[in-house]
C-alpha cells in the first residue's frame, strides 16, 4: 500500500509523519506473524452452506439437523436457568454428567468406565481431539489419518509439529487396508486417528477390524489411538464396535464423543473424551488451558435428561426411517448411492451424469438445481476425485422429499 505523491503533498508535516508510522507499521506487522497453517482455505461446509442460502437452494451439504430438539432436552436447560446453574462447571465436567455417561457406557457395552478419571467433558467431539493429540504429539511424531477423512484431524497434528501420514480407505467400500497400513508404519509412528461410523463415507467396522487393530497395537507397542466415535448412535447394521470394547485396545485409546449428534444440537458444542486414568490426567492438562471447563447449563441439562431418559436408545431408529425414505426417493434419480451404514451422510456416485470434477458439480447442481452436497474430494489430502458426493439427510422428511424431487430431474 503507498500513499500517491499527490495526495501526500496536500498532507501538513506532522500527518506525513503519523502516515508514514502508519505504513511502517503495517509492512511490519505483515512479517512479524507467519500462518502455521499455511494455505488453510474457507472450509468447504462454509462455502456450500453460504452457496446454498445464495441460491435459495435446499441445504443438504453441511451436517446438521434442521428440526428441533427434544422439548424434554429444552425443558432442563430452562430447569438449569432457574436453579441458577450458570458459574464455572467443574473443570474435567461436572459429576452428575461424567456419572450419567458412565452409566450409558455400561448399559451400552457392558463396561466400567471411572467418571471421576476417565471421563473428561469437553467443547464438543473437536477440542476433544484437539486436546488428546495435543497431549501426545511431539514434533516429527508421525500420525497416520485415513482419507477421506474429516477436516480437523490433520491442521491440530500440523499444529502440535506432528507430521500427518495420509493413507487412503478401500474405494468403494471405504474400509481399512489393514496390510498397507502395517507397511506405513515407521519407528515415528505415534498415533492412529480411526473413526466410525465413518463420516463422510457412512462405512461401519466390524469385530474383525477391532482384531486388527489389537493385533497392530500388541506389534507396535508405541502407537496409540484416537478414535473418532461421535456417530456411535447412528449405526444400521450390526452393532457399533467402539474400541472400548476391548480391553487391550482402550487401555491404548483416546475416545471422543459428540451430545451433538447425539441429540441433535450441533451448536451447543459439547463433548466428551473417555481415556484410561493416566491418558485423561495428560489430556486436562490441555483442556485446562483450552476452556478450562465447558457450558454448565448445558452440562446440567444433558446430565438430567439423560438421567431422566435413555432417549440415546432412539437415535438409529429415528435416522434409519430417515435413510431409508431418502434412499427410496433417490432410486427414481440418475446417482448411484454407495453403501451407507451409519452416520446421517450418505455418499453418491454422479458419474452416469456427469464428467466434471466434484467441486464444479456440486457447485453448479447447487446453483442449477437447487440442492447442496459436499463434494468428497475435499476430505482428501491429495483431492482425490471419485465423482462423489455427500448428501445429509438429518433433515425433516419434507425437506427431504423436495430435495430429491430436485436430485431426480438431473
Ligand atoms: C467425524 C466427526 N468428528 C468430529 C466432529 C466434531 O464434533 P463436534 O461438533 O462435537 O465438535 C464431527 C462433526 O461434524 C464429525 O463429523
Amino acid at each position: 500500500m503507498s500513499i500517491p505523491p499527490h495526495q501526500l503533498k496536500l498532507l501538513n508535516s506532522k500527518s506525513k509523519g503519523i502516515c508514514i508510522l502508519a505504513l511502517m507499521l503495517t509492512e511490519n506487522t505483515n512479517t512479524l506473524i507467519q500462518s502455521k497453517l499455511p494455505k488453510t482455505e474457507v472450509s468447504i461446509f462454509a462455502v456450500m452452506s453460504k452457496l446454498a442460502q445464495e441460491c435459495g437452494a435446499i441445504n443438504l451439504s453441511q451436517g446438521f439437523p434442521d428440526f428441533e430438539i427434544d422439548p424434554r432436552l429444552k425443558e432442563f436447560v430452562k430447569e438449569g436457568l432457574d436453579k441458577n446453574q450458570v458459574q464455572y462447571a467443574p473443570m474435567p465436567g461436572r459429576l452428575d454428567l461424567r456419572m450419567a455417561i458412565a452409566k450409558k457406557i455400561e448399559l451400552q457395552h457392558g463396561i466400567s468406565v471411572d467418571p471421576e478419571t476417565e471421563i473428561t467433558v469437553t467443547a464438543g467431539a473437536t477440542q476433544a481431539i484437539y486436546c488428546a493429540i495435543s497431549a501426545v504429539i511431539e514434533e516429527g511424531d508421525e500420525v497416520i489419518l485415513f482419507d477421506p477423512a474429516y477436516d480437523c484431524y490433520d491442521p491440530t497434528i500440523r499444529l502440535n509439529k506432528g507430521i500427518p501420514v495420509h493413507l487412503k480407505l478401500k474405494h468403494p467400500t471405504y474400509k481399512i487396508d489393514w496390510d498397507e497400513l502395517r507397511e506405513k508404519l515407521t519407528a515415528k509412528s505415534r498415533m492412529l486417528i480411526v473413526n466410525n461410523p465413518h463420516n463422510p463415507c457412512g462405512s461401519v467396522w466390524d469385530e474383525s477390524d477391532l482384531a486388527q487393530l489389537e493385533q497392530l497395537l500388541r506389534d507396535f507397542p508405541k502407537l496409540l489411538v484416537l478414535s473418532d466415535e461421535v456417530y456411535e448412535h447412528i449405526q444400521f447394521e450390526g452393532t457399533h464396535q467402539s474400541v472400548l470394547k476391548n480391553d487391550y485396545i482402550r487401555s491404548r485409546s483416546f475416545v471422543c464423543y459428540s451430545f451433538g449428534k447425539t441429540f441433535h444440537a450441533t451448536g451447543w458444542k459439547v463433548g466428551y473424551c473417555v481415556a484410561p486414568k493416566t491418558f485423561s490426567e495428560e489430556l486436562r492438562v490441555v483442556h485446562q488451558f483450552n476452556v478450562f471447563c465447558v457450558n454448565n447449563t448445558i452440562q446440567y441439562a444433558l446430565a438430567t435428561y439423560m438421567n431422566q431418559t435413555n432417549a440415546w436408545q432412539e437415535v438409529t431408529p429415528f435416522y434409519k426411517e430417515k435413510r431409508d425414505l431418502f434412499l427410496d426417493a433417490m432410486q427414481a434419480s440418475r446417482f448411484k448411492p454407495l453403501n451407507c451404514q451409519g452416520t446421517y451422510f450418505c455418499l453418491f456416485d454422479y458419474s452416469a451424469i456427469s464428467n466434471e470434477n466434484d467441486v464444479e458439480f456440486a457447485k453448479r447442481i447447487t446453483h442449477e438445481h437447487g440442492v447442496a452436497t459436499i463434494p468428497v474430494s475435499v476430505f482428501y489430502g491429495d483431492k482425490t476425485d471419485h465423482k462423489v458426493v455427500r448428501f445429509c439427510f438429518a433433515k425433516e422428511n419434507d425437506t427431504l422429499l423436495k430435495a430429491t424431487d430436485k436430485l431426480c430431474r438431473i
